[in-house]
């Protein structure tokens, strides 16, 4: 399969897991019910299910393992969407080309669509039939999602940024917020899957494990510069809108050409960790080529 088809693939195979798991849900609330799945469902690039996907093809894992660990990511992903463009967050009105929760639902509705998506997350990887191998790891992947998730992750990262907003932070900072922020989530999807296999070692796992951190650095790189330099309608979302709203970002510190030559050495960084593994890491490779060159 070529990249693109491969990556059709596993959208439509996420999409359909994450749509049969609102299906099972008895209507309490229509309208929430309806928010979650306009937060988790509609659009979308479902970067963290291909990574996840995609390590576990380099590991020769089955594909209904990585299923659940693709499915609880993009879970807490679409819920970190939904708190980050409230007005207390990052007030934003557009996302993935259609208005953002909180306007075409309300806040409440919004944030309580966040909070379900978060726990649905749990709910999967309590619930979801792994295979025997992989099913014995179940409480070392709720821990990995806590440390990615919670405060030692994307919540913790989030109140970085806010904290930063509006000051001048050292680049040491802001490689601490980014690589919380978003860096987490990327890096648990490619940690997550190795957690389950059984054969690689510990030496391999570091390695991975580099070239995870790496890319999910360069993920939030490249989303502070197109920010800049891409439009509303390429992004679905608002350009221009950490610098209006005064945002601490790479672009901010060090110039467009600086945040790209930051992203550029996060790139090579991560191409020799995979260099070091004995697996056919082609689509990894190539994954972070489409991080640091993506304009959406
Ligand atoms: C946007 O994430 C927020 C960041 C963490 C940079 P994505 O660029 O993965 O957004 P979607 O899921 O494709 O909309
Ligand atoms: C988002 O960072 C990080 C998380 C949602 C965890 P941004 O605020 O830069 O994401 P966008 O640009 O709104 O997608
Ligand atoms: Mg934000
Ligand atoms: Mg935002
Ligand atoms: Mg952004």
């Amino acid at each position: 399969m070529t990249q693109l088809s491969q990556l059709d693939f596993y959208q439509a195979r996420i999409n359909q897991y994450l749509e049969d798991k609102l299906a099972q849900f008895e209507v309490n609330d229509e309208k929430l019910l309806a928010a979650m799945r306009y937060g988790l469902l509609i659009g979308g690039k479902r970067m963290r299910p291909y990574l996840a996907y995609i390590t576990g093809e380099a590991l020769g894992l089955e594909v209904s393992d990585v299923d659940g660990i693709a499915a609880t990511l993009e879970c807490i992903h679409a819920f970190s969407l939904l708190h980050d463009d409230l007005p207390a967050m990052d007030d934003d009105d557009l996302r993935r080309g259609q208005p953002t929760c909180h306007k075409a639902f309300d806040e409440a509705t919004a944030i309580l669509a966040g909070d379900s998506l978060q726990t649905l997350a749990f709910d999967i990887l309590a619930n979801h039939v792994f295979t025997p191998k992989a099913d014995i790891k179940r409480i070392a992947l709720i821990r990995q999602l806590v440390d990615a998730s919670g405060y030692q992750g994307m919540c913790g990262g989030q109140a970085l940024d806010i904290n930063a907003t509006g000051k001048e932070i050292s680049l040491i900072e802001l490689e601490k917020l980014h690589s919380l922020k978003t860096g987490a989530l990327l890096k648990a999807s490619v940690n997550m899957v190795a957690e389950i296999s059984s054969e690689i070692s510990d030496e391999q796992k570091n390695q991975l494990a580099l070239y995870a951190e790496h890319v999910g650095l360069a993920y939030q790189v490249r989303d502070d510069i197109i920010d800049i330099i891409s439009s509303d309608e390429q992004l679905g979302k608002p350009a221009g809108s950490d610098v209006a709203a005064n945002k601490s970002t790479y672009p901010a510190l060090l110039g467009l050409q600086g945040a790209q030559q930051k992203a550029d050495n996060l790139y090579q960084q991560a191409l020799q960790a995979l260099a070091t593994l004995p697996y056919n890491t082609l689509n990894l490779a190539e994954f972070a080529t489409f991080i640091i060159k993506r304009a959406h």
